[in-house]
């Protein structure tokens, strides 16, 4: 007979075992993110609007861009190449994680020679 002390120790043990696949999902979504960085900008925030920033932008927003780059039903130069490397499921991944970023401004880029 299991005494009703017992309950809160199994809701425990099964929270435990539950935290770590999170954090790697949350690990996963972040390295998925950082290949758009290179060019979007660290987070997301790009430098001087170009290409356009996606931090901030609505998960929405961005996952109809992305899925209509997939398809071919939005035109571009490289995102309809790059989309095309992802699943459904991981570009509403990607997408939710730059619209939780906070928008800002990137610190201005480096002028070279001069
Ligand atoms: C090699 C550079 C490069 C990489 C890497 C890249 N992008 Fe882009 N992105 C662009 C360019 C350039 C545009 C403008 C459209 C075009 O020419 O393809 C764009 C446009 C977009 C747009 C449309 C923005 C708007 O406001 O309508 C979204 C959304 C987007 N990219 C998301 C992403 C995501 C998410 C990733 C990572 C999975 C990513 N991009 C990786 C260069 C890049």
């Amino acid at each position: 007979m299991y005494s009703i002390h017992a309950i809160p120790a199994v809701a425990l043990a099964l929270a435990c075992a539950a935290a770590p696949a999170i954090a790697q999902d949350a690990g996963q979504t972040r390295s998925l993110a950082a290949t758009c960085t290179t060019c979007h900008g660290t987070d997301g925030i790009s430098v001087g609007g170009v290409p356009p920033s996606l931090a901030g932008q609505s998960r929405d927003y961005l996952l109809q861009q992305l899925k209509d780059y997939k398809s071919g039903k939005r035109a571009g130069t490289i995102m309809p190449q790059h989309a095309k490397g992802y699943t459904d499921e991981q570009l509403e991944r990607i997408a939710g994680y730059f619209a939780a970023v906070k928008p800002g401004t990137a610190p201005s880029a480096p002028r070279a020679g001069n």
